[in-house]
């Protein structure tokens, strides 16, 4: 489920260890469980331990896209201001201000930019190392009671085939993700569809729970606090929650009859309960400002979530935003002109992949040891998005495992991605005991035989 290193075996000593070489260090990795292998020889290794033999080709595939792709930058070039930041981030001093974050947003240029992304990818690898989670995704409903403006699943979208799955099919398909697959994380999503009672979902965690072992993150909306403890008392691990947006009038006229005080409130509930919570929020709305995103960030900081969850907007059809903001209509709620500067309007696919780009490696800087998946936004705005993701400061990836069927119908908005490259798959997905322990010790879940699991 996590991605491994793969690196070449220098030396083996009597007790089984041997000094390997990778692409960024020289290792002692305890080879207990992998056998045949001799010095020159390539593993695949995870923390200190191999996980499994690997040829020299398959090696070289998966270094090149763990490899930065920035040339070296010219330092002298940047600004006294960037310069400064960096050194703040490097000496271990997380607290940006909104200034600073608004400043990182605004840089341009090939050399800044390239500085940004490399800075974030060095913190990354300095503070949580090569290692990569595989998430995997079942979005199981696409019924919503909601009416969010940018949500291509909204409820008044007549323009979408509804489905939803059963438990039973559900865990169908959970259970292949893990028994043939090697997934042993997974998100259950779906709209906030009432169809499923409260005890309908726990049944559903529970089912999965005895049947295999995987750790659950559920993304099905706002439910009550009570559903949510005694849904973590069954098994789930994770929530995967956004808070969307952190201005408050914007979030209220995005997300009609909703309040940001409430899911603030429920998100924070959801980290005292225990649950491992994946926030963070949506950006390029119209509307919204760079001083907006910056506060967003700051909020997210202060949250103290271990995982964030964030992506660009991305028009979906058939909804009140869909002929807006690349389109180039003026929009203006919430908008500031003096927080920052406004976005939205006539954004190219460009700049929006920029922004997402520096959003990841802000909230690297910010958040040096958070968990950030690319997201599926990223991947729908570029073909290479998984990787320039990776490289721009994030560590985790999310795999679509719905049945294809329906993978049409959950279009959160328009020609979403959903494929899963086999490189990945083969890296980051691997069978045995020894990838439970790391997730574990990752995740700093509460291991499970000491939760009240029915
Ligand atoms: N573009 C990008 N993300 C969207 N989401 C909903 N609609 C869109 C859109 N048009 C995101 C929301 C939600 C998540 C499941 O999908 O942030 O939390
Ligand atoms: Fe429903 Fe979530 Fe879409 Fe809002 S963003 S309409 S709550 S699925």
């Amino acid at each position: 489920m996590c991605l491994t290193i793969p690196g070449k075996i220098e030396s083996i000593d009597s007790k089984g260890v041997a000094t390997v070489i990778s692409h960024r260090e020289r290792a002692q990795i305890d080879l207990s469980l992998v056998f045949d292998v001799k010095p020159g020889d390539w593993i695949l290794y995870a923390t200190n331990r191999a996980v499994k033999a690997i040829s020299e080709e398959d090696a070289k595939e998966i270094i090149s896209l763990l490899e930065d792709k920035y040339n070296p930058v010219d330092v002298s070039r940047l600004s006294l201001k960037f310069k400064k930041i960096i050194y703040k981030v490097r000496s271990g001093d997380s607290n940006l201000t909104k200034d600073e974050i608004i400043y990182l947003f605004s840089l341009k240029g090939k050399n800044n930019l390239e500085t940004l992304y490399a800075e974030a990818n060095t913190l990354r690898k300095e503070r949580i190392k090569d290692f990569v989670c595989i998430h995997g995704i079942i979005e199981f409903s696409n019924y919503c009671k909601n009416n969010c403006l940018y949500c291509g699943i909204r409820k008044d979208n007549q323009g979408i085939d509804r489905y939803r799955l059963g438990v039973e099919e559900i865990v169908e398909v959970a259970g292949n993700a893990v028994e043939n697959e090697g997934y042993k994380l997974l998100v259950l999503q779906s709209g906030e569809d009432e169809n499923y009672s409260d005890s309908e979902l726990i049944q559903l965690v529970r089912e999965i729970k005895k049947k295999m072992r995987v750790f659950i993150f559920l993304s099905v909306g706002e439910r009550s606090v009570d559903f949510y403890k005694e849904a973590y008392e069954s098994g789930a691990t994770g929530a995967l929650i956004r808070f969307e947006i952190s201005n408050q009038k914007l979030y209220a006229k995005m997300r009609p009859g909703h309040k940001f005080d409430d899911r603030k409130r429920l998100i924070q509930e959801l980290i005292k309960t225990g649950y491992y919570v994946a926030t963070g929020s949506l950006f390029g709305l119209p509307g919204q400002t760079i001083g907006g995103i910056a506060d967003d960030l700051i909020f997210m900081k202060s949250l103290k979530a271990p995982m964030l969850s964030a992506g660009p907007f991305l028009l979906a059809k058939n909804t009140p935003l869909s002929c807006h903001p690349r389109a180039g209509e003026a929009m203006t709620w919430g908008s500031n002109i003096s927080d920052g500067f406004p976005i939205g309007s006539g954004m190219t696919r460009e700049t929006l992949l920029e922004l997402t780009l520096k959003y990841i490696a802000i909230a690297r800087f910010l958040m040096p040891e958070i968990k950030i998946p690319v997201t599926t936004a990223l991947e729908t705005l570029d073909l290479e998005g998984r990787h320039l993701g990776l490289l721009a400061g994030a560590n985790a990836l999310m795999f679509n495992l719905t049945p294809e069927k329906y993978c049409k119908s959950y279009a959160i908005y328009d020609d979403k991605y959903r494929e899963r490259e086999k490189v990945w798959q083969k890296y980051g997905l691997f069978k045995g005991e020894e990838s439970w322990e790391m997730i574990e010790q990752r995740l700093r879940v509460v291991p499970e035989m000491d939760r009240k699991l029915n």
